[in-house]
Parts: C-alpha cells; sequence; structure tokens
C-alpha cells in the first residue's frame, strides 16, 4: 500500500521508519475535496498496516497546507445530502484509525478545514508563513471537522471563540505562543525537516511503548484526572508484560543501547 502512487498525493518513506504524506493538489491550494481525503484516508491506512513505519508526516506546500474543505464541491448540498451521507464523517476516520504518531507540518495557510487536519496531528510544528484560521463564519457555515473541539482544546475557549466568530486568521507566530503548535521553524524546508527527524526519532523507539504513551495522551482529552491517571497506571502496568520493557530497562542497567524487538 506505501508504493502506491495517487493522484493528490505524493507518499514516501524519506527516513527509516517514517512515513511521508504530502498534499498535492496546488491549483485549489489543496483544498480538501472527498477524492483527495479518500487518498489521504487510504495512505495512511497504508502506513498504519506497514510494520516498518513507526511515524508519518503529514504536509501540504510551502504556500498551502490546505485552504480548507472544498467549496465548489459543497456549495450547492442540502441539508438532507449533507446529513444523508454524514458529510465529513470519513474525515473522523482519517484520525481514529491511526495508532502511529501524525506529526502535521504547517506551511501557508491552514484554513477551515486545513486547519481542523493540521490539528488532528499528534503533534503539530509550523514555518513562518503558516496561517491558521477556521473562517467557516464568513461562508454562513461553522467548523465541521472537530475545528470548535480542538482549537478549543489547543488554546483556550476564549481566543478560540474569537477565532472562530471573527473568523481572523492565527498567524504562525500567535500559533507558537498560544501553543497551537509545538514547535515553530524559520524556513518550510526546517519545519519539514524538523517533523522527519522528531519521526525518526520516534520511530526509533519501541513501537509498543509509542502506541501506549499516544493512547494515553489522547485519554486525556476524554477523561478527567483521576479516571485519567488510573487509566494511565493500568497501561504503564501492562507494559511490564511485554519484552521491551525488559529490554530497554536492561540495556540502561548495561549501559547499552537497547535493540528493541517491538514485542
Ligand atoms: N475550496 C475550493 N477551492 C479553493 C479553496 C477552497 N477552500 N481555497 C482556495 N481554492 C481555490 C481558489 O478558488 C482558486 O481557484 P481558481 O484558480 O480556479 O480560481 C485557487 O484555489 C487559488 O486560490 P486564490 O486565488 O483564492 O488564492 P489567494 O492567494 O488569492 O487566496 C486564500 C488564498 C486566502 C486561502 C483563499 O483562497 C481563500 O480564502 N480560500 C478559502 C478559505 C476558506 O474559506 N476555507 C474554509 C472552507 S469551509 C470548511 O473548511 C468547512 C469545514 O470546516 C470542513
Amino acid at each position: 500500500a506505501t508504493e502506491k502512487t495517487y493522484e493528490h498525493l505524493l507518499v514516501s518513506t524519506p527516513k527509516p521508519g517514517v512515513g511521508l504524506v504530502q498534499l498535492n493538489r496546488p491549483k485549489a491550494l489543496n483544498a480538501l475535496f472527498t477524492p483527495l481525503i479518500l487518498e489521504l484516508n487510504q495512505a495512511l491506512r497504508g502506513f498504519q498496516a506497514d510494520q516498518s513505519i513507526g511515524a508519518i508526516v503529514l504536509t501540504g506546500s510551502d504556500r498551502a497546507f490546505a485552504a480548507g474543505a472544498d467549496i465548489k464541491e459543497m456549495k450547492d448540498l442540502t441539508f438532507s445530502d449533507a446529513y444523508g451521507q454524514d458529510f465529513i464523517e470519513t474525515w473522523s476516520d482519517l484520525v481514529t484509525f491511526l495508532k502511529k504518531p501524525l506529526i502535521t507540518a504547517v506551511n501557508g495557510y491552514a484554513l477551515g478545514g486545513g486547519c481542523e487536519l493540521a490539528m488532528m496531528g499528534d503533534i503539530i510544528y509550523a514555518g513562518p508563513k503558516a496561517t491558521f484560521g477556521q473562517p467557516e463564519i464568513k461562508l454562513g457555515v461553522i467548523p465541521g471537522a472537530g475545528g470548535s473541539q480542538r482549537l478549543t482544546k489547543a488554546i483556550g475557549k476564549s481566543r478560540a471563540m474569537e477565532t472562530i466568530l471573527t473568523g481572523d486568521n492565527i498567524s504562525a507566530k500567535q500559533a507558537g505562543e498560544w501553543g497551537l503548535v509545538a514547535k515553530m521553524f524559520e524556513t518550510p524546508e526546517e519545519c519539514v525537516n524538523g517533523a522527519l527527524a522528531t519521526a525518526e526519532k520516534i520511530a526509533s523507539y519501541s513501537q509498543i511503548a509509542v502506541k501506549a504513551c499516544k493512547e494515553v495522551v489522547n485519554k486525556s482529552q476524554d477523561l478527567g484526572i483521576r479516571e485519567g491517571v488510573e487509566y494511565e497506571r493500568r497501561v504503564f502496568h501492562g507494559l511490564f508484560g511485554s519484552q521491551d520493557q525488559k529490554i530497554g530497562m536492561a540495556a540502561f542497567a548495561a549501559k547499552e543501547k537497547a535493540k528493541w524487538s517491538n514485542k
């Protein structure tokens, strides 16, 4: 699945253990129409199934990560079409099946659905011209792929409310200060390379432990602190049943580098 060619994506494995997906619909600033979302779904599923891949980077072009859902595709939808087909539901699939860490490397516009897609990343990195925003209010609608929920969790209610109600953009600098992005870079290339380097580092660890890390951090989004901490402890205890816990701790004691079994 990893080697397949796509019409609207460039998919590669540029570093050991790292899958890279680049959105490639330049004429429409990577507007996220259904064929692209279906391909993205396939590409991510391919990397999820590929045991040699430990982490994934998703990026766009220097000009646009993605300028949103495709407005031309949406403009004539009726309520019955949207509700009947559960329009945008396939977008949620993108992340629910993905157990491997996803880093979104954002350069240029990440607006509407593009901002929402960026926020589906477990880690967001941004280049100097990254521009985030939820401009749906200007189109007479609201965010439809998780923006009102993920942006609010990421930057707090007052800032999210202001962003979503005004449709104003969030600059890269502001996104950094508000903690929407984990790291800022000085050029688009550094942003993508930084994401690839982080993905390579993550892929070098025990994939069992990496999977558990992602699972427990994500639980913090849904659970209260007490249940969350209990959940974490159960998973932590579970890892003492893995080979990699023995390998990792024995290597530390022997002052050697761990050679993970991913078991
Ligand atoms: N859908 C469809 N086509 C889009 C698009 C989108 N979201 N964004 C850009 N394009 C197309 C433009 O129509 C244009 O195509 P043509 O050359 O055929 O006219 C091409 O991409 C280049 O765009 P511009 O000429 O507009 O480029 P610009 O540099 O002048 O402006 C921009 C860039 C500010 C990003 C502007 O394109 C823009 O405002 N785009 C729309 C942003 C937006 O509203 N996104 C939210 C969509 S709604 C949504 O996402 C719902 C949801 O929550 C899931």
